[in-house]
C-alpha cells in the first residue's frame, strides 16, 4: 500500500470510531495540581523534581485500565508521551528525564500500548512542543525565563533531539501511534522549529499516521479544545474536515488535582459526544490518573455510565455521520446511517411528538432504539411528526430510530420575517459558541430548551439568515437572571468581524488578545438585570439589519480575568437564561 492509502485508511478508520480516551499521566501526577503546576505556580525545576520518589505507578494495571477504556467505549487512546514538562513517560533514549529514572521503573507507555492494543483500542500519542526541561527549547515562558536563561542555546539542537525521540516513538512501538497529537505550539511559528520537515519524516517512519493540527501546519486533523464547534468543521474545499473535541470531566486541569470539587456531569458528557458526532466529530474524553496508578471514581463512575449507554446505543453513534437538519425544532441531535435518521431527544417534549423539519424522504418506520413497537408517523402542515409514549425511555438521551426510503433529503430550516415582519429567533435555531472552556449550553428548564450556563465571556449564541431588505428591528428577549449578583453586561453584534486565528506576527493571539472576539463595535450593550425568580420579555436595543445575510450575536461581555475566564464555575448563580429572542419590526 502506498503511503497515502494507508493514511487514508486511517482517516476512514478514525472517522467511524468517533469516541477516544484523552489520559494525562506524567511526573506532576505526584503533586497533583495539575499539569500547568509548574508554570503557574511558578516551581523551580529542583522542586519538581522532587516529585520522582512519588511516581511509583505501584497499583498501575495497564490491562485494567485497558478494560476500563472498552467498557467504556472508546475506541481509541491517546496517551501523554511527554508533556510540557518535557518529563518522558516513555524510555527515550537521548534524556534522563524519564520514567524509567522513577520508582515506576519502566516504559509505562510500552505496557500501555500492549494492553490497550489487545483490547482492540487503537493508540495516539500526545507529544507536547514546549519543553520547559530542554535547555535548547526556545522560547523561555515567563515563569522560568530567569531561573533558566536563553542565552547560549540553540534551538536547533531543540529540534534535533525532538526528531529523535518522534522517531523512537514512530517506530519502536509497532502499530501505535495512529495518531501523532503534538500540543504547546502556540509559543513558536511553525517554521521556527522545522514542522514541515519533521511531520514529512514522522510520516515516513510511519505510514498511515495521522497528525493534528497543534504545531500549526496543516495535516489531518482539527483538535478544538473544551467546546464544540457550533456547526462543525470544513475543510477548505468545503468537505467535512477530520475533526475531534477533547475535554476534561473536571473543571480545569487535565493531569491530576487533588483538590478539584467540580466534575462534569454525565448528562452532560454524554451529550457533549452526541453532540461532537452530530456535527461530523469525535469526542477526546480526559483522565488524569494518580501517580499511583489509580483512577479517581469521580472518572470511573462517568466512564461506566457511558459505557453503559453506549451498550445500548452505541449503534447511533459508531460509523455514523453528520446530521443532515441545519436545525431541529426540539432539543436533541441527529446522526445518519445509511438510509436511517438516528434522532436523540435529550428533552422529552411535552407536546407528545417531534417535527423532523424539511425532511423530503418518506419516513418507512420509526421506532425507540432498544424497543421494537413501531411508533406512529404522521405529517402536519407538510411536515413529519413522530408520535412519542409518555416517558423518556432514558433520562440523558433517548434514541429515535427512523428508516427512510433512500439517502436523507433535507432542506435547510431558514429563520425569515412571519406575516407581521417581526423575525422570531428560537434559542434552538441559534448557534451557541464558546472559545475554550466552553460554558455556555442548552438546557431544559420547565419543559422548554433555553440557553444556560452563560456566565463567561465571550460565550455567545449567533442567529444567521437572509433578509430580503434591510430594516430597523428591536430586540425582545426572553430571559431569567439570577438575583445574587449584579447583572450582566451582553453586547448585540450584527455582522461582526471576527479577528483572524493568528496575530500579524503569524503566532496564535495571546490570551489578552483571545478575549477579544470581534474587530467590529456592538450595536448596542445591556444589563441583564435580576428577574427576581421569573422570566422577563423585555426589548433590550435596536439593531439595523441589512438586505442579504445577516448575524446578530448576543455575546456576554466578562470583565474577568482570563486564568478564570478558562475555568468552570460550580454551576451558575449567575448569568441569563435565555428562553426566546425576536426581532420587532420598526
Ligand atoms: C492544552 C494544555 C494542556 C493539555 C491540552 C489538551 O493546550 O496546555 O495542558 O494537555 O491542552 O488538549
Amino acid at each position: 500500500m502506498a503511503i497515502d492509502e494507508k493514511r487514508e485508511a486511517t482517516k476512514r478508520w478514525f472517522r467511524d470510531a468517533k469516541f477516544g480516551l484523552f489520559i494525562h499521566w506524567g511526573l506532576y501526577s505526584v503533586r497533583g495540581e495539575g499539569e500547568w503546576l509548574r508554570s503557574y505556580k511558578k516551581v523551580p525545576e529542583d522542586e519538581y523534581r522532587q516529585q520522582i520518589p512519588g511516581f511509583t505507578a505501584e497499583r498501575f494495571d495497564a490491562k485494567a485500565w485497558a478494560r476500563l477504556a472498552r467498557e467504556t467505549g472508546v475506541k481509541y487512546m491517546v496517551i501523554t508521551t511527554k508533556h510540557h514538562d518535557g518529563f518522558c513517560m516513555f524510555d527515550a533514549h537521548n534524556t534522563d528525564w524519564k520514567v524509567t529514572n522513577t520508582p515506576a521503573g519502566r516504559d509505562l507507555i510500552r505496557e500501555l500500548v500492549e494492553a490497550f492494543e489487545a483490547e482492540g483500542i487503537k493508540v495516539g500519542f500526545y507529544y507536547s512542543i514546549m519543553d520547559w526541561h530542554h535547555p535548547d527549547y526556545l522560547p523561555r515562558m515567563e515563569f522560568e525565563a530567569e531561573s533558566r536563561p536563553s542565552e547560549g542555546h540553540d534551538v536547533m539542537d531543540y529540534i534535533a533531539y525532538m526528531r529523535e525521540q518522534i522517531h523512537q516513538l514512530m517506530t519502536e512501538y509497532g502499530d501505535a501511534p495512529f495518531v501523532l497529537w503534538y500540543d504547546g505550539g502556540w509559543m513558536n511559528a511553525p517554521e521556527e522549529l522545522g514542522a514541515a520537515e519533521t511531520n514529512a519524516l514522522a510520516r515516513k517512519w510511519h505510514p498511515g499516521l495521522l497528525i493534528n493540527d497543534r504545531h500549526h501546519t496543516k495535516e489531518d486533523l482539527i483538535t478544538p479544545e473544551q467546546r464544540v464547534p457550533a456547526t462543525g468543521i470544513l475543510d477548505d474545499n468545503g468537505e467535512p474536515a477530520l475533526w475531534e473535541g477533547c475535554m476534561t470531566m473536571t473543571s480545569y486541569w487535565w493531569g491530576y488535582d487533588r483538590n478539584e470539587t467540580k466534575f462534569k456531569s454525565r448528562g452532560f458528557i454524554l451529550r457533549t459526544l452526541i453532540d461532537m458526532v452530530s456535527k461530523g466529530g469525535n469526542y477526546l474524553l480526559n483522565i488524569g490518573p494518580r501517580a499511583d496508578g489509580t483512577i479517581q471514581r469521580e472518572f470511573t463512575d462517568r466512564m461506566r455510565f457511558i459505557g453503559k449507554w453506549m451498550k445500548k446505543y452505541g449503534d447511533a453513534i459508531y460509523g455514523t455521520t453528520a446530521s443532515p437538519f441545519n436545525r431541529l425544532p426540539f432539543y436533541g441531535r441527529v446522526t445518519v446511517s445509511g438510509d436511517t435518521l438516528n434522532v436523540f431527544v435529550f428533552a422529552w417534549p411535552k407536546e407528545g411528538s417531534i417535527c423532523l423539519p424539511n425532511l423530503k424522504n418518506n419516513i418507512v418506520s420509526a421506532h425507540l432504539m432498544g424497543r421494537h413497537h413501531a411508533l406512529q408517523v404522521f405529517r402536519r402542515s407538510g411536515q413529519w411528526h413522530i408520535k412519542l409514549p409518555d416517558n423518556a425511555p432514558d433520562e440523558i438521551a433517548s434514541v429515535v430510530v427512523v428508516k427512510l426510503d433512500g439517502a436523507p433529503d433535507v432542506s435547510p430550516v431558514e429563520i425569515a420575517p412571519n406575516a407581521k415582519g417581526d423575525i422570531p429567533l428560537p434559542v434552538l435555531y441559534g448557534d451557541l459558541t464558546g472559545p475554550h472552556g466552553q460554558r455556555i449550553r442548552y438546557e431544559s428548564h420547565e419543559g422548554r430548551a433555553v440557553v444556560c450556563g452563560w456566565y463567561r465571556g465571550p460565550d455567545r449564541i449567533s442567529w444567521t439568515f437572509e433578509m430580503p431588505e434591510g430594516g430597523e428591528y428591536a430586540l425582545r428577549l426572553k430571559y431569567y437572571a439570577a438575583n445574587n449578583e449584579p447583572g450582566l453586561d451582553y453586547q448585540v453584534f450584527v455582522n461582526p468581524e471576527k479577528r483572524p486565528a493568528f496575530a500579524p506576527n503569524g503566532k496564535p493571539w495571546g490570551a489578552e488578545d483571545a478575549k477579544k472576539l470581534f474587530v467590529t463595535e456592538p450595536e448596542f450593550e445591556f444589563v441583564a438585570e435580576p428577574t427576581n425568580g421569573k422570566y422577563r420579555n423585555a426589548v433590550v436595543g435596536d439593531v439595523r439589519l441589512v438586505k442579504g445575510a445577516n448575524v446578530v450575536s448576543i455575546v456576554l461581555n466578562d470583565k474577568t480575568d482570563m486564568d478564570a475566564l478558562l475555568k468552570l464555575s460550580e454551576e451558575p448563580k449567575r448569568g441569563m437564561r435565555l428562553a426566546s429572542a425576536v426581532l420587532l419590526k420598526k
